[in-house]
């Protein structure tokens, strides 16, 4: 059996990491007029996963472009010297890795301190016990659903089990359950299900390359995560 349909509210958030970087503000404009909810950014370091991508400089860039959440996930090790960059440069959702440090706690910490939300990411090896301990300072956890530093995976399926144990975990507080990797239509509805509210979406929201596309790729995605939670499309 599903777990109980959760009252968060459905969140599509694109991932800016499968966008034409060589337009970045036109692709941040065109994903909200699509219907976004949060837009997720994925920095790389090259060092905690085997990529590199942008730093808070360009998240700085792409921040006059839309009124949306900057919901940023740092694949960065360490982070704790970089978060007040990542605060100032307009993220609102600051999420870093369970995996990235000994001090996820004082990592957490800090992220409330700047006054921005406050994620923890957890990668597919690693169990759901390892928020247990935090769970008085986040606002979300991130599922991954692929291992970390490259767009385009294939879905892990087992990550279907750690959205409804984080979920059941989570119950009654008012946390995210949002999940990265993989996400598209023909999976978002079995993550409704298991509990997700918030999918980030890559490949499956930037395929076609206009915001027409876009529009109808977010569609698709919430329509099924909708349905799955018993909501009117
Ligand atoms: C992977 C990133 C994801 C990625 C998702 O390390 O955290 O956000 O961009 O891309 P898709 O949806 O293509 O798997
Ligand atoms: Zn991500």
């Amino acid at each position: 059996m599903s777990q109980p349909f959760t009252p968060r509210p459905l969140v599509i958030a694109p991932s800016i990491l499968a966008s034409d970087f060589s337009k970045l503000g036109e692709e941040v404009r065109a994903v909200d007029q699509a219907g976004a909810d949060w837009i997720h950014l994925d920095v790389m370091d090259g060092h905690f996963v085997p990529n590199i991508s942008y730093g808070p400089d360009v998240i700085k860039a792409m921040r006059p472009h839309t009124k949306k959440i900057f919901d940023a996930h740092l694949m960065i090790s360490p982070c704790d010297p970089y978060l007040e960059a990542f605060a100032k440069a307009g993220c609102d959702h600051i999420t870093v890795h369970a995996e990235a440090g000994p001090h996820l706690h004082r990592s957490l910490q800090a992220i409330r301190a700047l006054g921005k939300k406050a994620g923890v990411s957890i990668n597919p090896a690693t169990p759901v016990s390892a928020i247990e301990h935090v769970l008085d300072l986040i606002d979300l956890v991130l599922v991954m659903s692929v291992n970390p530093g490259f767009g385009g995976q294939a879905f892990i399926r087992g990550s279907l089990g750690k959205v409804s144990d984080v979920r059941a975990m989570t119950a009654g507080r008012p946390i995210d359950v949002e999940v990265d990797g993989g996400v598209a239509p023909d999976v978002s509805g079995e993550l409704a299900a298991a509990g997700a509210n918030a999918f980030v979406a890559g490949s499956a929201v930037f395929k076609g390359g206009t915001m027409e596309a876009y529009k109808a790729n977010i569609s698709a995605i919430r329509n099924a995560a909708a349905l799955a939670r018993g909501e009117a499309i």
